[in-house]
């Protein structure tokens, strides 16, 4: 894009912060990068698109922004500057993008800070975890791989956030953030529910008996989103077919949403209420638009070094139970 400014006006006063970086902020770059004079004296300002390169960064690095953010989790790069994600502003998030959008590979690195917080993490996955491999060890329940699997577990979940909630009466506390923050409920660790592909809740199944397990799962993880907040359970929803369907609004309202390139545009508007995302170019994986407030957000996610084949064996064990969490 790009702005004619009449001779007249001194450099001083577009070049001002009040003008600069508010207007080129509104379209995603940190300020006017190339200017140049025509024959008439007028003066051409462009706003060329900040080129989001792969942003180097490491577990340490990630872990420091997170403790300087006051917890915010760092996802990406932006044109100005690092995006977070702060859980206790927005206790949920959506994640949708193609197949081979980068979503996984977000995922990872969200997972890893949140392990890094002592969350109990949980996850729903259709492979099972082949993904998360250096993780799995990690969990606080073997990988479930669909509705029938994780009901079980969702039912556990429902009765810890009930049982949280009575704890919070109890102690006069309106929120598990309020309570950890005064120093009280400090053993209750945060509970992160990952979903891998939330389009399993939507399948049409052969028997009566596997919807209704469908739909009752579906139910529980709708009344979650609506009330984690309160007692610290966090849901991490990523698809590659975000339909109004599988995100009803229950959830969308409650949760941040991310979306790397998409199919077409409803299904961008879908996710974030706004065309942009079936843009996004096929050949960088791992860029990501999020819906912030009024703002869509352009960003290009971290990516942590793949584990290595020493973590294949451990895919078989980890640390916690499918029992009450
Ligand atoms: N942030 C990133 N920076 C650079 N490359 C990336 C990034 N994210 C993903 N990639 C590349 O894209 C590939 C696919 O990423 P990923 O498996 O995360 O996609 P996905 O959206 O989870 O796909 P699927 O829906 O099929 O599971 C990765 O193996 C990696 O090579
Ligand atoms: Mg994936």
């Amino acid at each position: 894009m790009e702005l004619t400014v009449s001779p007249e006006v001194p450099e001083v006063r577009w070049r001002s912060p009040e003008i600069e970086h508010p207007f080129c902020g509104a379209f995603g770059v940190p300020g006017f990068q190339k200017v140049s004079r025509d024959a008439k004296g007028r003066i051409h300002l462009a706003m060329v698109p900040f080129a989001l390169s792969n942003p180097d960064t490491t577990l340490e690095t990630l872990i420091q922004q997170m403790q300087t953010h006051s917890g915010a989790i760092p996802l990406g790069e932006s044109a100005m500057g690092p995006v977070f994600w702060d859980p206790r502003q927005v206790a949920h998030l959506i994640l949708a993008g193609t197949t081979g959008s980068g979503k996984s590979t977000l995922l990872r690195s969200i997972l890893t800070l949140w392990k890094h917080r002592g969350a109990s993490i949980y996850l729903v996955d259709v492979k099972r975890g082949l993904d998360y491999l250096d993780l799995l060890p990690h969990l606080a329940a073997p990988v479930l791989a669909n509705p029938a699997e994780a009901v079980t577990l969702l039912e556990q979940l429902w009765q810890e956030f009930e049982s949280r909630l009575e704890q919070l009466r109890q102690s006069g506390f309106s929120s598990f953030a309020q309570a950890q923050n005064q120093g009280q409920l400090r053993h209750l660790p945060e509970i992160v529910l990952v979903v891998d592909e939330f389009a399993i809740f939507a399948r049409s199944e052969s028997t009566k008996a596997a919807k209704e397990t469908r739909l009752q799962a579906l139910q529980i993880l709708e009344n979650l989103a609506l009330g984690g907040r309160a007692g610290g359970l966090h849901l991490i929803l990523s698809t590659q077919y975000p339909t109004a369907e599988i995100l009803g609004s229950q959830i969308r309202q409650q949760a941040l949403r991310i979306s790397g390139r998409l199919e077409d545009k409803v299904a961008s508007q879908t996710v974030l209420g706004t065309e942009g995302a079936e843009s996004i170019s096929s050949t960088t994986p791992g860029r990501f638009l999020m819906k912030d407030g009024p703002d869509v957000v352009e960003f290009q996610a971290y990516a942590l070094p793949s584990p290595g084949p020493e973590h294949g064996f451990q895919s078989i064990s980890c640390k916690g139970t499918a029992t009450r969490p």
